[in-house]
């Protein structure tokens, strides 16, 4: 627990969705505020809005009226000063017209075919990290499916995307738990940031430069062009940390929240091991029942929301897990529905940001379950007592001890 987070007293007026207990109760928080005060209210981190509907949620998103910016979509202290259109991380961090354009550039990387390709790789990975899960658990009794499974697979996959070698693994999880999880002010030394390591790689590449259509992403970004001009330097190494910081973060904490599941509920482990036409549904019911990503909005001018005074620059939170979990928009709501036939579910976000490595993360999940429910048939939680989850914008366990009953 963190000692200097101050205790919230009302979560209607006072919610800190970086405190631990919003990370340990979190479904039980938006039930409330989604019956009590759908639109709650804080005056942390200089002032923040969070609705719980999924309806307004969905709203929020659309932006119709331009009332909202992405200039910011991560809550911090201190309010972006990086200048529009570009912004820190495009496209996550840039508002139409210059968003469409800047997404675009990005399409084809992601496409389903090139995802496609990625399956043997990955598949392989996950079981490499089976085998050395079983051995670890071998000789201790379990294995932390958090920081020996689910943590690695996208950090080796989205390496392998950007052409960065996937022993600095630790590093990027590092540049994650700044950027996302711990989003306060600090010094970093220069060559420990995300701008230093991406610009020594930027720089490796125009030393050497690819022809269009060949080697990683990185190189794809320094060959493409934005309104028929080269992308500006700026543009293109606040892109490779986006895809980084959204592709691990997010999929390893879907990754582990099914696991979490599945070792406490015998009967969804035994049927999602037992009927392999179940899995597909079960991967977007683990989507929707426990989706990962909170998006941020700044609001861009002051207006009246549902009686709510909104004042420029006030942060607004997206909490799209809020809107899977509302009533109104989905039956039984707060169950696990193993094979859920209706689920138009916004775990990938609702609006024009809607995430673009969503094939990506659609063929991670469904890897990594597969291999780790053939391999490790049956296992449950050590003690759930020992089950952490992560505080902030993304919600996953970060330690998940599981003892193992059956494997092959
Ligand atoms: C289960 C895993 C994932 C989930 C739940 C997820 C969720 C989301 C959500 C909710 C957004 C929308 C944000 C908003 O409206 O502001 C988003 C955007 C985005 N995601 Fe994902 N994501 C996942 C994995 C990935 C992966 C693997 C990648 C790529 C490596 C990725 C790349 C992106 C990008 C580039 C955007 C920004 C799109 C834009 O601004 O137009 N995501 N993601």
């Amino acid at each position: 627990m963190d000692a200097k987070k101050a205790p919230v007293e009302d979560w209607t007026t006072d919610f800190d969705h970086t405190h631990p207990d919003y990370a340990a109760n979190a479904h039980q928080i938006w039930d409330d505020l989604r019956e009590e005060c759908p639109i709650a209210h804080s005056d942390r981190f200089g002032g923040m809005w969070m609705p719980t509907r999924h309806e307004d949620i969905a709203a929020i998103a659309a932006n119709k009226d331009g009332l909202y910016t992405s200039r910011g979509v991560v809550v911090s202290e201190v309010r972006p000063d990086i200048p529009a259109p570009i912004g820190y991380a495009p496209p996550i961090t840039s508002d139409p017209p210059f968003h469409a354009p800047a997404r675009k550039l990005l399409l084809g990387p992601f496409a389903p075919r090139k995802v496609q390709a990625l399956e043997p790789f990955t598949r392989e990975y996950c079981h490499s990290l089976v085998d050395a899960a079983l051995e670890t658990s071998n000789e201790q009794g379990w294995f932390d499916a958090a920081i020996g499974y689910s943590q690695n697979i996208p950090v080796k996959v989205i390496a392998q995307m950007l052409g960065l070698p996937a022993e600095d693994g630790p590093v990027f999880r590092r540049f994650i738990h700044n950027i996302i999880e711990n989003p306060v002010q600090r010094e970093i030394p220069e060559e420990e940031t995300v701008e230093w390591y991406f610009d020594q790689q930027i720089a490796k590449r125009k030393a050497n430069p690819k022809p269009p259509g060949e080697g990683d992403l990185i190189d794809h970004l320094l060959n493409v062009e934005i309104f028929g001009e080269a992308l500006a330097p700026e543009h293109v190494r606040g892109t490779v940390v986006l895809l980084l910081v959204a592709g691990i973060d997010t999929t390893w904490s879907s990754i582990g929240s099914a696991i979490w599941h599945l070792a406490q509920h015998p009967n969804d482990l035994a049927r999602f091991r037992d009927d392999p036409e179940v899995r597909p549904f079960a991967v977007e019911e683990f989507l929707r029942a426990y989706a990962p990503v909170t998006m941020a909005r700044m609001v861009a001018e002051d207006h009246e929301l549902q009686g709510c005074p909104m004042k420029k620059d006030d942060w607004l939170l997206l909490p799209f897990p809020a809107g899977n979990r509302d009533p109104e928009a989905f039956e039984d709501a707060d169950k696990f529905v193993i094979d859920r036939q209706k689920n138009r579910h916004g775990a990938f976000g609702l609006g024009i940001h809607r995430c673009l490595g969503s094939n990506l993360a659609r063929m991670e999940l469904s890897v990594a379950l597969d291999v780790f429910v053939d391999r490790i048939r049956d296992f449950s939680l050590v003690d759930p007592a020992n089950v952490r989850f992560s505080t902030g914008q993304i919600r996953g366990p970060r330690e998940l001890p599981v003892s193992v009953k059956t494997n092959v």
